[in-house]
């Protein structure tokens, strides 16, 4: 049995009442959950509280002591675990059935409906297992499709099939929707005007008016070379985003390749390639800032340039970028490019310098 330390141990620790109780604790086997449940519910928590410790800090505070053998998740496990089953003895299943079902299902009524398949199928823990998991997967999996897309819950977006829904098929550069759908999903709110300076085969456009959820956003497109009659015909480089000052809420950037430096002429020279690049982003960013409410969010597509010359971290200087334009960072998506593509560039690339196959979605807002 581990024993509790006793040295260099803070003065407050010493005069707590909850010490000889540790020493209890540790003394239970990892096969007695419930007896442990049962002593920190009706043992340590009430002598923690008549110290004035509550809740979950009871736990912590067990947790944190030199020498304790049991992790915090665990004396919440068996907490539950006891608060849940204190009549365990009188249950018909074996006890880790219910300790499984204590740690894993939090509803009541589902608790018991699973203690009922058990018994009518004779199921094994392992069956139990499985059938929790599974139904917790499914349930992931209507939360993500109940928005009508795929809906992303990290900020990893990966996704190695463009929605067919979204966008013209072949259009070079074009996005996966998915992209701009969690875009949308997560930056702007119901009722948005959203624009789209560089709409391509007009992605934007038709998320919103395809999926339910996000069809009460308002959306304008425009674009060098416009794939469709939805999209106006304008050149931001040259005349500007045209829409009124302040009066949008979220602008969607995604510009295009030609914005990079390419690095093989034999003339290349990284810091002018560097100033190119800035110099196209800076006009395009202080028009979706001039657009944009108070309050109002820009997303924009920007990727690491990487070659011969080196790195350029483009994701960093359009950040610096948009503070100076007085828009604060509030989200960054990594967006790996679709696998078969980054495949096909190893095979071809042999040994020249790593290329970037990861851009990032940058959000922020003007304040
Ligand atoms: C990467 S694509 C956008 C793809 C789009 N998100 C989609 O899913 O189809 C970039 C677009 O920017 C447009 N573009 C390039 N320079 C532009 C400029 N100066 N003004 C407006 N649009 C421009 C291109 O015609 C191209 O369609």
């Amino acid at each position: 049995m581990a024993k509790v330390a006793t040295a260099a141990k803070p003065k407050a620790r010493q005069a707590s009442s909850l010490e000889p109780l540790i020493e209890r604790l540790n003394s239970f086997s990892a096969d007695n959950y419930w007896d442990l449940g049962k002593f920190l519910v009706e043992r340590v928590i009430p002598t923690a509280l008549k110290e004035g410790i509550f809740g979950e800090h009871v736990l912590k505070r067990m947790a944190d002591v030199p020498g304790f053998k049991f992790p915090h998740h665990m004396l919440r496990q068996c907490q539950m675990f006891y608060t849940y089953y204190p009549e365990i003895r009188n249950r018909p299943l074996p006890e880790m059935f219910y300790f499984e079902l204590a740690t894993k299902v939090d509803d009541t009524k589902k608790r018991d409906s699973y203690e009922r398949m058990a018994i009518n199928h004779k199921w094994t823990i392992s069956d139990l297992h499985r059938k929790i998991r599974e139904d917790e997967l499914s349930r992931r999996e209507d939360e993500r499709t109940k928005f009508g897309f795929d809906l992303k819950e990290r900020n990893l977006w990966s996704f190695d099939i463009p929605d067919p829904r979204f966008g013209k098929a072949g259009y070079k550069g074009r996005l996966p929707g998915q992209i701009v759908a969690n875009a949308l999903f997560y930056y702007s709110s119901p009722g948005a005007v959203v624009v789209d300076p560089m709409a391509g085969s007009g992605t934007t456009g038709d998320i919103i008016e395809t999926v339910k959820y996000l069809s009460d956003r308002k959306c304008k497109m425009y674009d060098l070379e416009p794939s469709d009659a939805r999209i106006g015909r304008a050149n931001i480089l040259q005349t500007g985003i045209p829409e009124q000052s302040g009066t949008v809420d979220y602008v969607f950037l995604d510009p295009p390749a030609d914005f990079y430096p390419r690095g093989d002429a034999s003339d290349f020279s990284p810091a002018a390639a560097r100033a190119e690049t800035m110099m196209k982003f800076k006009t395009v960013a202080r028009e979706g800032a001039r657009i944009l409410k108070q309050g109002g969010r820009m997303s924009v597509i920007v990727e690491t340039s990487t070659g011969s010359f080196g790195v350029i971290d483009f994701p960093f200087e359009v950040s610096i970028l948009m503070k100076e334009l007085g828009l604060t960072i509030i989200g960054k998506v990594y967006l790996p490019r679709r696998t078969e593509i980054a495949k096909v560039r190893a095979q071809t690339d042999g040994l020249r310098p790593m290329s970037s196959d990861c851009r990032e979605l940058l959000t922020f807002e003007k304040s």
